[in-house]
């Protein structure tokens, strides 16, 4: 990825850089996987990030949106989401935020729990509505990713335990203002082992001939997200292999004729195409080691902090023959895990250079947080590599 440095020069310093070609061609890759196959349907996770330009630009291309509070459905909806591709899952939602899904007749609530099911049957009644809703099933299989982003061992909160779907799609069916469409699943994020998702469509298959010889016809499955992508090359592979992941579950869920497939993808849509830039304010020299410090923090970008990731770290003001050097390079905010990478070999960095965290395009906007004071990020655009603009929400240059 190109980085246009004079530009970057009359910006203030750390700000979000989104490569908007490289978006594009990422929804295409996954609308050409899923070209011969109608019946599946791709919504985005806003929550992965929910830049404005950036969502746009995802419904404009047709895709659905996954949201996880009424927030994000009102995002969804004032970016362009049609109402009817929107579906609504989280362990807590609020009336609030189901009467938002119910004014909007939202295509489906992804319930989590009993009681859940009984506040959406009655908010629905009230409103003489009838509310679509999956159950989110926990399928107890371990995705191999990082333990606070693994989601579908019995152990989280999220979902309703096999055992105990059959007794709640029984009342969801007698339920007045409930429509039982579908199964919904989520295993993690973040997966590189696809062997996670083949054994999830077996666990469907057995879940499906189970449902249906209790007489109860289902219409969707949803599979949730969690596709993962490059984080130490990101310029090698910087659109993760749709192909592979749509045809895991082509090849092994046995999907019946009538049933629609759902995805919810975050992270492999939008993570490579943003990337974090700062500045170096200061290299210090410590007994043991040296500390490059730079403008932005765990503010900014908690991922490191939160799950010791480690993102790609780029000095892109360095010019090509520099000798390397190590640091750790760390944050200024007032917390000791504010640390991006320690032990990094960089080139010998000076004062002003810029310094890019790459794929931070997932989780890492949505996720900044205004600790210590400071000001969220902006953003910035470049559709072609050439032409940078600023978003037309909240930024001037
Ligand atoms: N569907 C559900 C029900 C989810 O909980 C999630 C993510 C997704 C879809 C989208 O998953 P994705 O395709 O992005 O993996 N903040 C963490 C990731 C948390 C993921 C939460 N759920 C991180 O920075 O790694």
């Amino acid at each position: 990825m190109k980085f246009p440095l004079e530009k970057f020069e009359k910006i203030r310093t750390p700000f979000y850089y989104y490569d908007l070609s490289l978006l594009s061609d990422t929804l295409s890759s996954i609308k050409e996987a899923t070209a011969d196959l109608p019946n599946y349907h791709v919504h985005y996770a806003i929550k992965a990030n929910a830049n404005p330009r950036l969502l746009r630009q995802i419904a404009s291309a047709g895709f659905g949106a996954d949201c996880v509070s009424g927030g994000e459905i009102e995002t969804a909806l004032s970016s362009g989401f049609d109402a009817s591709k929107i579906v609504f899952a989280g362990v807590g939602k609020s009336d609030w935020e189901i009467n938002l899904g119910l004014d909007n007749n939202i295509a489906c609530f992804n319930v989590e729990s009993i009681p859940e099911l009984e506040v959406i049957n009655q908010l629905a009644a009230k409103k003489e509505k009838t509310a679509n809703v999956a159950f989110r099933v926990n399928p107890n299989i371990d995705a191999h990713t990082h333990e606070k982003i693994t989601t579908g061992l019995n152990e989280n909160k999220f979902g309703i335990a096999m055992e105990d779907l059959h007794e709640a799609i029984g009342l969801a069916c007698k339920m007045k203002n409930i429509n039982y469409v579908g199964l919904h699943f989520h295993i993690g994020s973040q997966i590189l082992d696809l062997d996670a998702y083949h054994a999830l469509c077996q666990r469907v298959n057995d879940l499906q001939k189970q449902l249906e010889s209790a007489g109860i016809k289902t219409q969707t499955i949803n599979v949730g997200g969690g596709l993962g992508i490059d984080y130490e090359q990101p310029d090698a592979n910087p659109i993760p292999d749709f192909q592979s992941y749509f045809g895991i579950f082509r090849k092994h869920l046995n999907l019946r004729s009538h049933q629609q497939l759902h995805f919810e993808l975050g992270r492999s849509v939008v993570a490579q195409c943003g990337s974090l830039i700062a500045r170096t304010l200061y290299i210090k020299k410590g007994h043991t080691k040296q500390f490059l410090i730079v403008d932005a923090g765990l503010t900014e970008l908690i991922r490191p902090a939160m799950y010791g990731a480690v993102h790609a770290t780029l000095n892109i003001s360095a010019p090509k023959e520099t000798p390397t050097e190590v640091y750790d390079v760390v944050g200024p905010i007032c917390e000791s895990s504010d640390v991006f990478a320690k032990a990094m070999p960089l080139p010998q960095s000076r004062r002003g250079d810029f310094i890019a965290f790459r794929s931070a395009g997932a989780y890492g906007e949505t996720m900044a947080s205004c600790y210590n004071c400071r000001q969220l990020p902006q953003s910035y655009f470049n559709m072609s590599n050439e032409n940078l603009s600023p978003n037309d929400m909240d930024c001037s240059m």
